[in-house]
């Protein structure tokens, strides 16, 4: 089976890519490199042994998206490419609204001309909106806080409605939770571009000197110590539930959700400590003010992801920060030393 990874080249589409292969499956990359880098095609040659086909396109682009389709004889479509930032998407939601809902309704018009009519999409936890109880499950009302997440939900309801008219379509839209880590190779990781506006990414980048200090929004949160707790999951596991997803898809046509979370939240302070732990040094921080839009707790209700999928999340904190911490000095070597 050929699977198109839409998105290929970024964070969670190269972890997928590298783990598919795995699984023996044959993989195509497409990606318009807005939030990735092409360096990353080889270092996935080193983690697989193989050069992975990759074609330079933007999913807005229908007439390229068919045609590669066809030609790889692809009988999947993964669909990462999107954009992400939820700030940015506040102040530009016609550019997400372009990108994301436009860039997978061409991609959805592609694969009927081309006559692929299975998707795993990447949905996020941001669908649930302010948690009315935790942990959440799928049956959570959904709603939306910002731009970035109103495209996720307009683009589950388009999968719905599509679904839900030609019953040879069948779409898995998986909410991830937090993905963090690396492989466990430290070849491929996550290197948002700038500033990072996620705890990880900021976490390594204090741990290895390229900034000076860890704002935590917020200690008094009703949480255990008063720092926002979420549900951090190795993207190792977040790419192991989509090989489960694809299986699963060849069994079950249809629309459904599936939460991909561990069930267990952590709380900044908490990955703070296990990154300590993981470079060996302190890591500079200090106390801010909440950040604008957070909530205090989100984690996953994992259950059915175990029943539907048969998957659950097999690694831990130690392991995300680990291998973030061995991605990091591997990818561009620590300036400061513990
Ligand atoms: P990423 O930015 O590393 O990867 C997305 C990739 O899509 C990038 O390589 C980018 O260049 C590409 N892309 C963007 N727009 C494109 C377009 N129009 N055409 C072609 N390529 C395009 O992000 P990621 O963390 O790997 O996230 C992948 C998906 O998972 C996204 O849809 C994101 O919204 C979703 N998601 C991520 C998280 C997270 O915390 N990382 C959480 C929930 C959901
Ligand atoms: N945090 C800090 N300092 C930082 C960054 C984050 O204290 O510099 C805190 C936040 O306040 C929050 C926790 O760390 O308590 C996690 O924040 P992230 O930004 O890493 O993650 P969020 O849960 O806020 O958001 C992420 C994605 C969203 C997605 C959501 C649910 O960024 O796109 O998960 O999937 F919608």
């Amino acid at each position: 089976m050929t699977i198109l990874l839409t998105g290929g080249t970024g964070y969670i589409g190269s972890h997928t890519a590298a783990v598919l292969v795995e699984a023996g499956y044959e993989v195509v990359l497409l990606d318009n490199l807005s939030n990735s880098r092409p360096e990353v095609l080889e270092r996935l040659r080193q983690v697989t042994g193989r050069t992975l086909p990759f074609v330079e396109a933007d999913v807005r682009d229908r007439p390229k998206l068919a045609a590669v389709l066809r030609e790889y004889g692809c009988t999947a479509v993964i669909h990462f490419a999107g954009l992400k930032a939820v700030g940015e998407s506040v102040r530009q939601p016609l550019a997400y609204f372009d990108n994301n809902v436009g860039g997978t309704l061409a991609l959805l018009q592609a694969m009927q001309e081309a006559g692929v009519a299975t998707i795993v999409f990447s949905s996020s936890a941001t669908v649930y909106g302010e948690p009315q109880y935790l942990p959440l499950d799928e049956a959570h009302p959904t709603s939306a806080a910002n731009p970035y997440g109103r495209t996720k939900l307009h683009i589950e309801e388009m999968l719905s409605d599509l679904c839900r008219a030609e019953p040879a379509w069948r779409a898995a839209c998986l909410r991830y939770f937090n993905p963090a880590g690396a492989h466990p190779s430290g070849l491929i990781g996550e290197d948002p571009n700038g500033v990072p506006n996620n705890l990880m990414p900021y976490i390594t980048k204090v741990a290895s000197g390229e900034l000076p200090s860890l704002g935590i929004f917020g200690n008094d949160y009703p949480t255990p110590d008063g720092t926002g707790v979420r549900d951090y999951i190795h993207v190792m596991d977040v790419a192991a539930g989509h090989v489960a997803a694809l299986s699963f898809l060849q069994r079950e046509a249809g629309w459904h959700a599936i939460n991909l979370g561990t069930g267990r939240g952590y709380s900044v302070l908490e990955m703070l400590r296990a990154f300590e732990q993981a470079c060996d040094h302190a890591i500079a921080h200090e106390f801010k003010a909440r950040r604008p839009g957070d909530i205090a707790s989100c984690y996953a209700n994992p259950a059915k992801a175990a029943s539907v999928l048969g998957w659950r999340a097999t690694r831990g904190i130690e392991e995300m920060c680990e291998s973030a911490w061995r991605w990091c000095r591997a990818s561009k070597g620590a300036t400061r030393s513990p």
